[in-house]
């Protein structure tokens, strides 16, 4: 075996503008397509998770962010910014890093889990919290941005984050040898659904595979503009990842639902968290709230009969579940410790 080089190095001839670069990478991407077992079983379907927590900072980003942040670097910027729900803002904090540029992200005022503003602090981003939602800090990065070209906005509105992305579809099909049948994914800001069928489509043309699967976007209920249809002015949700009302790559989410007979969806909270916890306990790996509603979304069209028993099926889990221990300890009741005695451990145990 050799080692993951990374995926820019992977994948350099299908990456527009990588050709010539030297890229700044943390050795993101080659994440695991897991089987997942008792999905499968509850489905009927052969079920894979494509474990994205297992990137450098723990989520997908890092697939946009090392191309965003080469690129950055190419075009001699110096400081990059982006809006964040948290997982964008450590990406780009340690690419950032990594490639000795500064790095301001605008977050959501409270609405960050502990694990994402742990890493942005250590990754050394400034930290700046704006009285407003994940759209409100969108639009004023963009603003930002605008007046102060020098600076970078690493958003996946910046084209060379998409085209890093699609390659978590490369790895998928690498894996199958062919596309699955069906994709599920969280949708939030609508970059990451788009970016996949823009992979997909990519293999399909050059005939790599023969097939494209349905795109399956999940949004959480309360911050569900796709599957409205029109822009949510105050989103809400456990799953702050994707608490986002006005996704930026709205044409983008759209394209990929219509031209691959897909379709968008939204799960509950209460979907959401049980999802959360059926794959941690179910297939042994955990991953945030966000990232489950694939799942929820995925179990809810089953039982409705949109796809039948049988299909190949992948559900995108996007970040890890370290991200957010408070979701993940809520409700656990606070226990007295025992006496140091293995008595009292066999009593805890109720094998005496
Ligand atoms: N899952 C997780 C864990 C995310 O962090 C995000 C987006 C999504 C899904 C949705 O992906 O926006 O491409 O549709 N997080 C962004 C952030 C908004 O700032 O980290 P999308």
């Amino acid at each position: 075996h050799t080692r993951w080089p990374g995926l820019i190095a992977a994948y350099r001839d299908r990456l527009a503008g990588a050709a010539e670069w030297e890229p700044v990478t943390l050795y993101e991407g080659g994440t695991p397509l897991v089987p997942a077992p008792h999905l499968s079983e509850l489905t009927g379907c052969e079920v894979y998770l494509k474990v994205e927590g297992l990137n450098p900072t723990g989520s997908f980003k890092d697939r946009g962010m090392t191309m965003a942040i080469t690129d950055a670097k190419y075009r001699g910027q110096r400081a990059v910014l982006c809006a964040s729900t948290g997982n964008t803002s450590a990406s780009a904090a340690a690419y950032a890093t990594r490639a000795g540029m500064s790095c301001a992200v605008l977050i959501p005022e409270g609405k960050i889990a502990m694990g994402k503003l742990a890493q942005a602090v250590m990754l050394g981003a400034k930290i700046i919290q704006v009285a407003g939602n994940f759209d409100d800090c969108l639009e004023l990065a963009r603003k930002v941005t605008s007046e102060f070209p020098s600076i970078g906005l690493v958003n996946s509105v910046n084209p060379a984050r998409i085209e890093g992305q699609k390659t978590a579809a490369f790895e998928i099909c690498d894996v199958l040898g062919k596309a699955p049948d069906v994709h599920a994914l969280p949708v939030g800001n609508a970059g990451n659904i788009t970016a996949y069928w823009r992979g997909y489509s990519e293999y399909h043309a050059d005939g790599v595979v023969d097939s494209r699967p349905r795109m399956l976007g999940v949004q959480a209920a309360g911050a569900a503009p796709l599957v409205n249809g029109a822009p949510v002015s105050n989103p809400e949700t456990v799953a702050t990842a994707i608490r986002i009302g006005a996704p930026a790559s709205w044409n983008g989410a759209m394209a990929a639902k219509e031209e691959s007979g897909g379709a968008f969806r939204a799960a509950t909270d209460a979907e959401i968290l049980s999802a959360y916890r059926l794959i941690a306990a179910t297939e042994g790996v955990f991953v945030e709230p966000a990232s489950a509603a694939s799942v929820a979304g995925l179990l809810a069209a089953r039982a409705e009969g949109w796809l039948d028993a049988g299909l190949t099926v992948v559900c995108t889990v996007t970040g890890n579940g370290l991200k957010d221990p408070d979701n993940a300890l809520a409700g656990m009741p606070l226990v007295q410790p025992i006496p140091v005695d293995p008595v009292a451990v066999a009593r805890a145990l109720e094998l005496a």
